[in-house]
């Protein structure tokens, strides 16, 4: 049996809903800023969840009010408040136009749960709005992001940076983890990104995937097993430059070996003589922890297959109409005649060592990145 105030209720409900209905549908060509338009939306906020299927009168007062707000955040609560599916596109467009607004995610977020992923695709797969897309997904915090982002994590044919993203991303959902964390285990998780992703799920909040992450992903270390702390905490220790220069010099890391300060060392990577001038203490130790990350341009490191069944690796240091010379680290350039080469593969990995700060104690790694961050342009 209703009770007395719930039919009051009943019968107030429903002639707000006669009088809104009424009164949106009698005020075509409102701009949005009028602030009838506010009111508008706040009688809207009141109705939402209301199946408007059943109701063609609000649903009609609803288009017209949203026809009012198209492109504004606005446009995105009612499509959300109010199922509207076919709306799809518009929640989109906002998003790509407004990448910054908090609608922006708030609008990927209805789309997914539309179950329209189809629709958010093709920008993923056009260079210039994936970018976007992909932060703002991750801001969704949608377990449904994560078919989306899995294979830009391993199309390898596409910006790293983007593909790093995609991984920060993914880091934020559960399933987005279990999906970065099965890549790992089938070895399908390209070494460019596993840096990005070894740092982002040794830090996700569930427990249970953090420390399968853990065991797949092993968090850098140094000297003796132990953890590497944070660098944001690295960065607030003091460094001494001094025994930084004497630890870059040192057989058991052997910057020198691949790395010229001044005239003194190898040419074999890029010269660090004014490095401290080019990249910040946070990027030094990225640089370290993860060479593969930010590779500079004609470092990239290819594999050859002669036709003789041999193979060579290396930098290619100069190509002419018959002939490439690779540069072997420590060794003499290798000079190869085209006419014997079969076919060449960029690799994706640097060929500068990863985990090179494992041979060193924390104070260690800290002092070698003072020391390459005093060299500096004169
Ligand atoms: C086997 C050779 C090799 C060794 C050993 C090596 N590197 Fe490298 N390093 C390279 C190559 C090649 C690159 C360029 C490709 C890349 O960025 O991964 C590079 C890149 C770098 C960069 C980035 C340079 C830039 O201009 O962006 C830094 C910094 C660096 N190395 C520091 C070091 C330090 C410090 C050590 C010793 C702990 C070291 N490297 C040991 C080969 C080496």
């Amino acid at each position: 049996m209703p009770t007395t105030a719930s039919i009051r209720t009943a019968v107030l409900r429903s002639t707000v809903l006669a009088l809104t209905v009424s009164w949106f549908t009698l005020s075509p060509g409102i701009s949005a800023d009028d602030s009838r338009t506010q009111v508008m939306l706040e009688a809207l906020s009141r109705l939402k969840g209301r199946d408007l299927e059943a109701n063609p009168a609000l649903k009609n007062a609803v288009l017209n009010v949203l026809k009012q707000v198209d492109g504004k955040p606005a446009a995105v609560e009612i499509i959300r408040d109010f199922q509207l599916k076919d709306q799809a596109q518009a929640l989109l467009d906002f998003a790509l136009k407004n990448p910054t607004d908090p609608a922006a995610a708030e609008a990927l977020k209805t789309i997914l749960a539309f179950d329209r992923s189809d629709l958010i695709r093709p920008s993923l797969a056009a260079d210039l709005p994936a970018g976007v897309l992909v932060d703002l997904l991750g801001v969704t915090a949608e377990n449904r992001i994560s078919p989306l982002l899995i294979p830009i994590v391993v199309d390898t044919k596409r910006d790293v940076g983007l593909r790093r993203r995609a991984v920060k991303s993914l880091a934020r959902v559960q399933e987005g983890v279990v999906g970065l964390i099965a890549l790992a285990k089938d070895d399908r998780l390209p070494p460019d990104v596993r840096g990005i992703a070894t740092t982002e799920l040794n830090a996700v909040r569930w427990p249970q995937l953090k420390a399968e992450a853990a065991r797949i992903l092993p968090p850098p270390v140094v000297q003796g097993d132990r953890a590497l702390p944070p660098i944001a905490e690295l960065l607030q220790w003091a460094g001494d430059a001094s025994k930084g220069a004497v630890i870059f010099r040192r057989p058991t890391v052997n910057c020198i070996g691949c790395h010229q300060v001044g005239t003194e060392g190898s040419d074999f990577g890029p010269a660090l003589t004014e490095i401290g001038t080019k990249l910040g203490k946070d990027a030094l130790f990225d640089s370290i922890l993860d060479p593969s990350a930010g590779i500079g341009f004609g470092y990239e490191t290819w594999q050859f297959e002669l036709k003789n069944g041999d193979e060579a690796f290396g930098l290619i240091g100069s190509e002419t109409e018959d002939q490439v010379v690779l540069k072997v680290p420590g060794g003499t350039p290798q000079r190869l005649k085209k006419s014997e080469i079969r076919q060449r593969t960029q690799q994706k990995l640097s060929i500068m060592p990863a985990n090179l700060q494992a041979a060193l104690s924390a104070q260690e790694f800290v002092d070698l990145i003072a020391y390459l961050a005093s060299l500096k342009k004169p």
